[in-house]
């Protein structure tokens, strides 16, 4: 039987400020909340670093086309999925726990008139596709919410024919990343564990993964987060606005402390492909 999200996995996300709602209210702002392309949604549903050109970098690296038969491990509400279907024709499978995310993903899809993506609703680490399913597994930012990290990545590679291709970026941790730092993480963005690149490494070649590949993108992703953090400062008044005073500051606060941590080198990102 399928368990639901765990508890501080399922707040993060029932309270994430990227939701099909505000996708929806972004699109009605904009004056296109009649008939959307999947296009109109990009600037909106995409939830991890680097916007579309993280995902097609990870696509690039996977080698899909319009003949892959595609899974998106964790894909939020389906927006690297919908990129994938209509920029390179794949067929893809989008899966996701989050019974809000997942139901929103499929409404987002609808809306859209997206056929060529399917979400399901599952979770990464129990997968529920036969061997050999899919040429390619993608995932962005997810693998930190789940415990089971070699669980995950065993049925990546049972799931995937052979010769097929693993790429996912996530977050890292560094020597320095002390426990207390690493309890507020998982108390602010539900950070369940946090890999090294050489545990990744590690976990990937267990699986029974070759041609592992690991790449830092900590200095990529530093830049990113301190204009996100610019931004915020720049939007207060709307922003307490729109959450209020007392969360706007909390936030403001623990983004601040993300930041250093990034800037300090305890934490960063990383980017790992592999074959099966
Ligand atoms: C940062 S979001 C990334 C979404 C998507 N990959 C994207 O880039 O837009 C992480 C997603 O992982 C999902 N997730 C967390 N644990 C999961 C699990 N065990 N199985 C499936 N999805 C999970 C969360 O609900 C969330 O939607």
């Amino acid at each position: 039987m399928l368990q639901g999200t765990p508890g501080r996995v399922r707040e993060y996300y029932d309270e994430h400020p990227i939701s099909e709602a505000h996708v929806l209210a972004a699109l009605a702002g904009q004056g296109q909340a009649d008939s959307p392309t999947a296009d109109d949604l990009f600037a909106f549903d995409q939830d991890h670093y680097g916007g579309l050109s993280a995902v097609d970098g990870l696509a690039r690296r996977a080698g899909i086309g319009a003949a892959s038969r595609v899974l998106d491990v964790c894909a939020g509400l389906g927006g690297p999925a919908r990129f994938l279907a209509s920029r390179r024709g794949s067929s893809v499978v989008a899966l996701e726990l989050h019974a809000g995310r997942a139901a929103g993903a499929a409404r987002l899809n609808r809306l859209v008139k997206q056929t060529r993506v399917t979400v399901v609703r599952a979770d990464a680490a129990a997968l529920p596709f036969a061997e050999g399913a899919f040429d390619a597994c993608l995932s962005q930012e997810a693998l930190l919410h789940v415990a089971d990290k070699p669980a995950v990545l065993g049925e990546c590679h049972r799931v995937l024919v052979s010769g097929g291709r693993l790429a996912f970026t996530d977050w890292i941790a560094f020597p320095s990343l002390a426990d207390r730092e690493r309890q507020r993480l998982w108390e602010w963005m539900a950070a369940t564990t946090l890999q090294t690149l050489e545990g990744y490494r590690r976990l990937l070649g267990r699986a029974g993964f070759t041609a592992i590949e690991t790449e830092d993108l900590s200095g990529e992703w530093r830049a990113i987060v301190r204009r996100r953090l610019e931004l915020h400062r720049a939007l207060r008044p709307q922003g307490e606005a729109r959450f209020g005073r007392r969360h706007y500051a909390e936030y403001d606060q623990l983004h601040a402390f993300f930041v250093r941590l990034i800037e300090t080198g305890k934490l960063g990102g990383g980017r790992f492909t592999a074959t099966r």
